[in-house]
């Protein structure tokens, strides 16, 4: 098979993959579920984990062999040449608010690659979606990051880890530090592949989150690579495959961003 009907092949999957998950989401969201507690502030659903089973159950029917790796038990070796990350319902409290803010994250990666990846937002339906080498869009339209360079004519997006003791000290510095350079505001939506896909398409010129796991981004960092942004993690090194940091911009701010974000992440 060549190279391009691989990659068709991959989003072919990736999409119905998709749907299944999205088909669980909607039925919950309209019916209503109980809500569990992973952790404290951390929830958990059957609508996650029925997503992830539909999702990683239509992978598994087209690509047996490949790994798959998911918020709620698939658990994967990293290195796999094939990798699929899942995030069966990203922004699990905003569901759990009845806000119709979260998504469905799906990203592949090929030999450590990140190479396609899906967000999707099952009650506004929308899709956003990116192929290594093709380019990212939102509803089948070619989107890019905003052409903003300076810190004082950007939003930026931010996050918070389940964590309420140093690390969200940190990200307030952060904050503050980032106020101090005129931004024109702070945005904190709660579902961070949504985050990345904002950053795509133009609406924030930066979003930035101290921890973030794998499920997250895998998809996201794709979608704003692909839209010509740049990701990192809030240091600037290369962005691995597993938890980490993340600092996405539209790569003209990107430099600025960082000064602002990196020494109160180092200190935490
Ligand atoms: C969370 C959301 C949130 C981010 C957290 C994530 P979940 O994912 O993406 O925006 O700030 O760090 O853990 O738990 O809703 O899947
Ligand atoms: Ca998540
Ligand atoms: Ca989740």
């Amino acid at each position: 098979m060549s190279e391009d009907s691989y990659l068709d092949l991959v989003q072919r999957v990736g999409r119905l993959a998709g749907e299944a998950g999205t088909k669980v989401i909607r039925h919950y969201f309209e019916h209503g579920v109980q809500m569990r507690s992973k952790e404290t502030y951390n929830l958990v659903s059957d609508a996650d984990v029925e997503s992830e089973h539909a999702i990683a159950g239509t992978i598994r029917e087209h690509f047996p062999m490949h790994e798959i790796l998911g918020e709620e038990g698939h658990e994967a070796d990293l290195s796999a040449e094939h990798l699929w990350v899942i995030d069966p319902l990203d922004g699990t409290n905003n569901f759990a608010h009845h806000i119709p803010h979260f998504a469905i994250s799906i990203g592949y990666y090929f030999q450590g690659k990140a190479t396609y990846g899906l967000v999707i937002n099952p009650i506004h339906n929308d899709v956003y979606e990116a192929v290594l080498g093709r380019g990212s869009t939102h509803n089948g339209k070619t989107i890019h990051v905003g052409t903003e360079s300076r810190l004082d004519q950007i939003l930026v997006g931010v996050g918070f880890y389940y964590d309420r003791g140093n690390m969200m000290v940190k990200t307030l510095e952060a904050i503050r530090e980032l106020f101090g350079h005129n931004i024109h505001g702070i945005r904190r939506m709660g579902t961070a592949s949504l985050d990345l896909c904002q950053v795509a398409c133009g609406m924030y010129g930066a979003y930035f989150e101290y921890q973030l796991s794998a499920w997250d981004f895998a998809a996201g960092r794709l979608i704003v690579e692909e839209a010509g942004g740049k990701v990192t993690t809030c240091d600037g090194s290369e962005l691995p495959l597993a938890g980490t940091s993340l600092l996405a911009s539209n790569g003209l701010t990107h430099a600025d961003v960082l000064e602002c974000v990196k020494s109160p992440f180092l200190s935490i």
